[in-house]
């Protein structure tokens, strides 16, 4: 790492969320407030957040937590100073005084507001301060939101810039964009008017929030949030004080009174209904269901369902065509974006040299920030600025964009973030491509829907890798997930037609897959949902590489079954072979228990102590593939050795003991009775992996688990019966 040594001050919201984001990444955090009261709220805060700031709670405590005033040594051993407490540049300036004699000579020291001008805040204070000091804005929650704003002022060192984005990008997991010192600087500048303008006009037309939250989401490649949502987890004071200050201070906009208060906010505002932090704002939460606020009486309702038919014509044409048609049409849908849409890109227009170093900093902002499919600058070439009133010209051509000047520059390399469809394909198959990664890489690129694997998928890869020449491979999937596990509609309809051979091929053929992967150095590069066979698969590659949020685990247990292609015994294999561990597998595997995270994998036995988590978001391939380039050559599997002691009666009683607990009903036990089978009564590798596919095959002949099955199939929910 760079630097490791970071102090957090201002144990709230962010301060608190910054503090655990760095500590999940290794780095070793001191989080300080100003009183020990407010350091033991922000303490709290951490350890229940939801969705968690941690990935493994335990981690809390690797946090060193103190008041400012006493820890003057602990702010004089950091080698980044992380300022995040109240946004009143008299509170911050006052807290810089009282550093300076604490500061180590190298320190950096970045403040972490939302739009205060980084200059002024720096204002009066001694030259080697204001050199090492300049804005990094973390998003909120920080473990989650890839972007990072860093705004350097015109005294900061260039070289100070360079080391901390240098930080940021490699070892704290961020995407950064370098902004201007301006008020709100991109995101919030551009992004809360944006916010605010969508509020306005639904109000407008009188259009429901769920209807707003219909067009401006998915329709316009934006995340399910929409607008009125996303207000609700921006937190609807957040929002108030960041356009207040935007409105104090960016007075010669002549499009700011956007940011003025709309009724609705006003009034919910008033009624301390900021959104989903304290369960109300634009919808409320009741129990499972959630109200939506009605913008013309002011009082919550049940949510209706969206009938726009002018979006759901369009929902499935590319997104460019789709928002193109959309704006031209004569109903409620176009009209929202005639007076949203258009107006919010010609603002880009207008900010952009003011704000933004270029238009694709703009765009990334809102693309990594707001999760927005094509940023602003990107949608207008793609719609044609004359669909918006404008004749600008295109701010991208092949593979270049558009300087301020007019110039057309090529953007820098970025090898470290691309992403596996990046890389050119050099063999097409049915169900997955050759991709070359280059240096001699190649990646297996699986094409199927959430990467499930199929019968098909399987053969037709085994027979791949039977032919392949020699050299590294990655693993990976294209789709939004790496697996969602096994076809299990081919095992419903193998149930039905009672093909009991066709269930035992299948599960062979899985198993056969492994150990083909598992003969040669293979990397399995794996994100999203990694569960069942897919699971099975990739534990089989001599490494795996699990993107730090990847939920990985065997869930067969909740459709009635167990892994069979490999999985049950490669959790024997993997894990120390002690009648302990077996116990805790057993029950684990029955109880179709999967990870929250990489890191929660690890401590389940599922990923190896070899096996490598990557941080950052955007770098998953990048990782697999020089983990592909290191390997020396396939790893021998592990043998199977025989367990002394008393395995059968340690598994029993931790069976019995989760029986006692609720965890495993009934029907579990009969499940967990056949993962015990598999790993403590047979005596071999061979033996096991037989013993896999008959215990299913059993389990598939059982009522129970074709009412599990059918009940995922039909309800995608688990039944437990
Ligand atoms: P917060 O109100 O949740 O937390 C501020 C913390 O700072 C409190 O724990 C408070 O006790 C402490 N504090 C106040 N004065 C202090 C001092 N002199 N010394 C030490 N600690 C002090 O605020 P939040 O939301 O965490 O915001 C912090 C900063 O981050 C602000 O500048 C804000 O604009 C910015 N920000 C906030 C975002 C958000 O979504 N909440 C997003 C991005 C930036």
């Amino acid at each position: 790492m760079i630097l490791r040594n970071v102090c957090v001050i201002g144990a709230g919201t962010m301060g608190g969320g910054i503090a655990a984001h760095l500590a999940n990444l290794g780095f070793q955090v001191t989080l300080l407030d100003q009183t020990e009261e407010a350091v033991r709220r922000g303490a709290e805060r951490l350890r229940t957040a939801k969705p968690p700031h941690f990935f493994l709670p335990e981690r809390l405590h690797d946090v060193r937590l103190g008041t400012v005033a006493e820890s003057g040594e602990w702010i004089g051993e950091a080698e980044w100073v992380i300022e995040a407490i109240i946004e009143r540049p008299e509170a911050k300036k006052a807290l810089y005084e009282s550093l300076l004699p604490h500061l180590g000579d190298d320190a950096i020291i970045t403040t972490n507001t939302s739009g205060l001008e980084i200059g002024l805040l720096a204002d009066g204070l001694p030259e080697s301060f204001r050199r090492r000091f300049l804005g990094a804005h973390f998003f909120n929650p920080p473990r989650y939101l890839k972007l990072l704003e860093l705004i350097p002022t015109s005294e900061t060192d260039p070289e100070i810039t360079r080391k901390i984005s240098q930080v940021c990008e490699a070892d704290a997991g961020k995407r950064v964009v370098l902004a201007k010192d301006t008020p709100g600087f991109i995101a919030n500048r551009y992004g809360m008017w944006c916010m605010y303008l969508a509020v306005h006009i639904a109000e407008k037309l009188q259009l429901t929030v769920e209807q707003a939250d219909a067009i401006t989401g998915p329709f316009l490649g934006r995340p399910k949030s929409g607008s009125f949502r996303l207000n609700d987890l921006v937190g609807l004071d957040v929002m108030d004080d960041i356009a207040t200050n935007l409105m104090a201070r960016c007075t010669e906009d002549p499009h700011v009174a956007v940011l003025a208060r709309p009724k609705s906010l006003n009034f919910l505002l008033a009624k301390g209904a900021l959104g989903e932090k304290v369960g109300q704002g634009y919808y409320r939460r009741e129990g499972k269901e959630l109200l939506a606020f009605d913008l013309v009486t002011h009082a919550y309702r049940q949510r209706q369902d969206v009938d726009l038919p002018g979006l759901n014509a369009l929902a499935k044409r590319p997104l460019a065509e789709r928002v193109r048609l959309a704006l031209g049409q004569r109903d409620e849908v176009g009209e929202f974006l005639r007076l949203y849409l258009a107006p919010a890109l010609r603002y880009a227009e207008l900010l952009k040299e003011e704000i933004s170093h270029s238009v694709q900093d703009f765009d990334r902002v809102m693309r990594w920030g707001f999760g927005w499919e094509m940023g602003p600058f990107e949608m207008i070439d793609a719609i044609g600025s004359a669909s918006i009133g404008l004749s600008s010209p295109s701010h991208y051509i092949g593979g270049q964009y558009r300087e301020f000047s007019g110039e057309l520059v090529t953007p820098a390399a970025d090898p470290q973030f691309l992403t596996l469809l990046d890389y050119p394909v050099i063999e097409q198959h049915e169900n997955f491509r050759i991709r070359d990664l280059g240096d001699g890489v190649r990646a297996i690129s699986i094409g199927t829907k959430m990467g499930t694997v199929t019968p098909d998928l399987v053969d037709e890869l085994s027979r791949w890798l039977r032919l392949a020449a020699a050299g590294p491979l990655v693993l990976a999937s294209e789709a939004r997930a790496y697996s969602v596990g096994f076809d299990l509609k081919f095992f419903s309809d193998a149930i039905d037609l009672e093909d009991w051979d066709g269930i035992d091929r299948a599960l062979a053929g899985l198993q056969t897959l492994g150990e083909l992967l598992e003969a040669r150095p293979t990397v399995a590069a794996v994100h999203g949902y990694v569960f069942g066979g897919g699971l099975e698969v990739a534990m089989s590659c001599t490494q795996v590489v699990a993107d730090a949020e990847a939920q990985i685990g065997m869930p067969e247990a909740k459709v009635g079954l167990f892994p069979g292609g490999r999985g049950t015994t490669l959790m024997r294999l993997n894990n120390p072979q002690t009648a302990k561990r077996l116990a805790e597998v057993v029950g684990q595997l029955a109880q179709g228990i999967t990870s929250t995270n990489a890191e929660h994998a690890r401590t389940l036995g599922i990923l190896r102590p070899g096996d490598i988590v990557s941080y950052h978001p955007d770098r998953l391939i990048y990782r697999a593939k020089q983990a592909a380039l290191h390997l020396k050559g396939a790893e021998p599997r592990p043998a199977w050795t025989k367990i002394e002691g008393p395995v059968l009666g340690q598994v029993d009683a931790e069976i019995k003991a989760l029986q006692t607990k609720g965890l495993l009903s009934g029907y579990d036990l009969s499940i967990a009775e056949k993962i015990r089978n598999i790993l403590v009564k047979s005596d071999s590798y061979e033996a096991a992996l037989a013993r896999e596919r008959s215990e299913f095959i059993d389990l598939c002949h059982r009522p129970h688990t074709v009412a599990r099955i059918r009940h995922m199939l039909e309800q995608k929910t688990a039944l437990k019966n």
